[in-house]
């Protein structure tokens, strides 16, 4: 099995990127970014804010997370329900950033992820992908771009979707989860030593994607 690796901060492209790059090779995209969502929704259902002054064991134990794929696409269940729509809001995005932090959180989604890679051929993004989940990948990449350019990517995507939002307002969202992204104690988002550096600042989508297409093909080379 071929595992790759895409992490980066908020905002550089890296689902549809990644999601792309997975056709292109045929392989499995898994988003884990939606499982930390999804287990944010949860605690946002349970009365929780971003300040997580709850029992998380607690929440955690009633929790169930799901992972199915319709049609070659990525659906997520929360105890049953598929709340794939639902995890997409401002507000969610938050509280994945916030519970994302807690390592009980952390340790409840880790052998979801794993299992997904032991048995496909995946394109796997997230924070910790590289450094963490699947330290072993064969190809990692560290996908990136300027903080302006994330956030009006961002910015783009909620007003197609029709939400109500400012360009500043997603921008200070952006800094403030690249910050708690980059600072927690466990599982911090950084580049892994062995990660291949994607800056994508000013690239259209087509040349992040040639990019990455590239990256993967001289990574899939060089195991042969
Ligand atoms: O990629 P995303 O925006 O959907 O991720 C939502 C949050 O989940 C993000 O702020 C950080 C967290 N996350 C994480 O900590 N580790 C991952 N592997 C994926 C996401």
């Amino acid at each position: 099995m071929i595992s790759v690796a895409i992490d980066g901060p908020a905002g550089a492209g890296k689902s549809s990127l990644s999601r792309k790059v997975a056709e292109h090779f045929g392989f499995i995209y898994v988003d884990t970014g939606a499982l930390y969502r999804t287990v944010g929704l949860m605690f946002a259902q349970h009365g929780a804010d971003t300040e997580l002054n709850c029992n998380i064991e607690e929440i955690l134990a009633l929790t169930k997370v799901e992972m199915k794929f319709v049609n070659g696409e990525q659906r997520v269940f929360l105890n049953g329900e598929d709340v794939s729509e639902k995890i997409r809001t401002p507000e969610a995005s938050m509280m994945a950033s916030a519970v994302s932090a807690k390592p009980e959180v952390r340790a409840f989604l880790l052998e979801m992820q794993r299992e997904m890679a032991k048995n496909n051929n995946v394109v796997m993004d997230g924070r910790d992908i590289g450094t963490v989940v699947l330290p072993n990948a064969e190809i990692k990449i560290y996908l990136t771009a300027s903080v302006e350019d994330r956030a009006k990517r961002r910015y783009d995507e909620l007003i197609a979707k029709g939400q109500e939002v400012t360009f500043q307002d997603v921008c200070e969202d952006m800094i403030k989860r690249d910050y708690n992204d980059m600072n927690r104690a466990t599982a911090p988002l950084k580049q892994a030593d062995d990660a291949v550096l994607a800056d994508t600042t000013g690239f259209r989508f087509e040349d992040s994607l040639n990019l990455l297409i590239n990256i993967v093909e001289k990574g899939i080379e060089a195991i042969k």
